[in-house]
């Protein structure tokens, strides 16, 4: 099954929304493969958004990144990498509706909470890029109820 890249940005940390978005991907039925609190340093926020680099808003946006620790998760089920994008909703918190994690919680598109990999290459990118150590293989007890 799909697995995809999930971190809630500083402002999601600090304004102690990490248990809400946990908990969304927890009762949607994925399955949590990794999880850590890590002080990214800029040289690695700009590996993460390579493909930003030259956007004028690139420089504050590595900058808000590395304002606190970011929460960096792994979850995987069916359809995790486009399922993920509908949760955290439009990258423009003026296009995201409620019942979205930026439709919920952010009103500045360079405040939005939460990111999640836009596809299932950068995914696997970004798996790489948070967690060089590897990831834990477990087996989840709900996964027949929760699949067909
Ligand atoms: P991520 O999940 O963080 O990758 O967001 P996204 O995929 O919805 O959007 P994108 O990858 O295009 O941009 C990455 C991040 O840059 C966004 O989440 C915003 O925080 C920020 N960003 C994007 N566009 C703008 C903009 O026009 N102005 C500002 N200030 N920030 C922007
Ligand atoms: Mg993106």
């Amino acid at each position: 099954t799909e697995r995809t890249y999930i971190m809630v940005k500083p402002d999601g940390v600090q304004r102690g929304l990490v248990g809400a978005i946990i908990a969304r991907f927890e009762q949607r039925g994925f399955k949590l493969i990794a999880l850590k609190l890590v002080q990214a340093t800029t040289e690695h926020l700009e590996l993460h958004y390579a493909d930003l680099k030259g956007k004028p808003f690139f420089p504050g946006l590595i900058k808000y990144m590395a304002s606190g620790p970011v929460v960096a998760m792994v979850w995987e089920g069916l359809d995790a990498v486009k399922t993920g994008r509908v949760m955290l909703g439009a990258t423009n918190p003026l296009a995201s509706a409620p019942g979205t994690i930026r439709g919920d919680y952010a009103l500045a598109v360079g405040r939005n909470i939460c990111h999640g990999s836009d596809a299932v290459d950068s995914a696997e990118k970004e798996i790489k890029l948070w967690f060089p150590e590897g990831l834990t293989q477990y087996s989840h007890s709900q996964e027949n109820w929760i699949f067909e």
